[in-house]
């Protein structure tokens, strides 16, 4: 087998601190549908969104060293937080490509905004890392942006109250400085967060264009691998691969990632991460 096509048949790597990612891979198997990926749940060390930068950055350190012995070719950070915090001193130390979901998410946000007012709504790390309102700004300095940390709507959704009036509730409780404001466009920064869409946008209204990061970094991935010449584009004959890894409570993730992805996963193997 040449180099060539060792790189395109090598798998992708997506991690999260949890289960949310898989919004993500969901993305990255539509777009890319003969792409084999690895992924890893964090769920031992879940939530990140409460968690300081020192310790996102050694979580994340840890998984693309277990990614990496995976032979991974390019890796996602499909968290909000840990691509916040993370994505720029990770980058620097590893030699692979690797990818985070805010500037993805923030470029669609620029392009979806007629007015230059920008809503986004994250974890409380990714909020006060300021970080979307940066990279948003670097890309046109006219943006304004308003960020909203959102917490309950994580455990909502793990918890399985994505159709709950509580939800609706908490919705309206956070977002409504938000909604009484110009913004035009908002940012859903957290990887939870898609899953609530559909309540959100009834809250929000159709005048606010809502934009998932995970299609736009699916769209930025494909990119990605096309111009490095890494994308599998089935051609090898090989049907894709999914291979999925967490750090704790294999069978709860399963069953999550079984309502979330539109096909079904049988297991998670569970890894010793603090040894990576
Ligand atoms: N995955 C995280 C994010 O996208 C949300 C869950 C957490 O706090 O770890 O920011």
């Amino acid at each position: 087998m040449s180099m060539e096509c060792d790189k395109k048949t090598a798998p992708i790597g997506v991690f999260d601190s949890g289960v949310g990612g898989l919004t993500v891979v969901r993305e990255i198997t539509r777009q890319l549908p003969h792409e084999n990926i690895v992924y890893f749940g964090d769920t031992a060390r879940v939530p990140y969104g409460s968690k300081s930068k020192s310790n996102i950055i050694r979580f994340s350190e840890q998984i693309i060293r277990f990614l990496k012995t995976k032979q991974v070719k390019a890796i996602v950070i499909a968290c909000n937080t840990a691509s916040a915090l993370a994505l720029d001193a990770v980058r620097d130390e590893f030699d692979l490509p690797i990818i985070g979901v805010i500037v993805p998410g923030a470029r669609a946000a620029v392009e979806a905004t007629q007015n230059g007012e920008i809503g986004v709504v994250g974890t409380d790390a990714t909020v006060k890392s300021g970080t979307y309102t940066k990279v948003i700004r670097q890309m046109d300095p006219h943006m304004h942006v308003r960020e909203k940390a959102c917490p309950l709507f994580v455990p909502l959704v793990e918890e399985g109250f994505k159709e709950h009036v509580v939800t609706e509730e908490v919705i309206e409780y956070y977002l409504e400085s938000l909604k009484n404001t110009n913004i035009d466009a908002m940012i859903l920064g957290c990887t939870h967060y898609p899953l609530l869409r559909s309540k959100i946008r009834a809250y929000m209204g159709d005048k606010i264009q809502i934009v998932n990061p995970a299609y736009e970094t699916a769209m930025d991935l494909k990119r990605l691998l096309q111009n490095e010449k890494m994308e599998n584009d089935g051609t090898e004959g090989v049907s894709s691969r999914y291979e999925f890894y967490v750090s704790d409570a294999a069978e709860k993730f399963v069953d999550f990632a079984n309502t979330v992805m539109p096909f079904d996963i049988s297991k998670a193997n569970i890894v010793n991460i603090e040894e990576y």
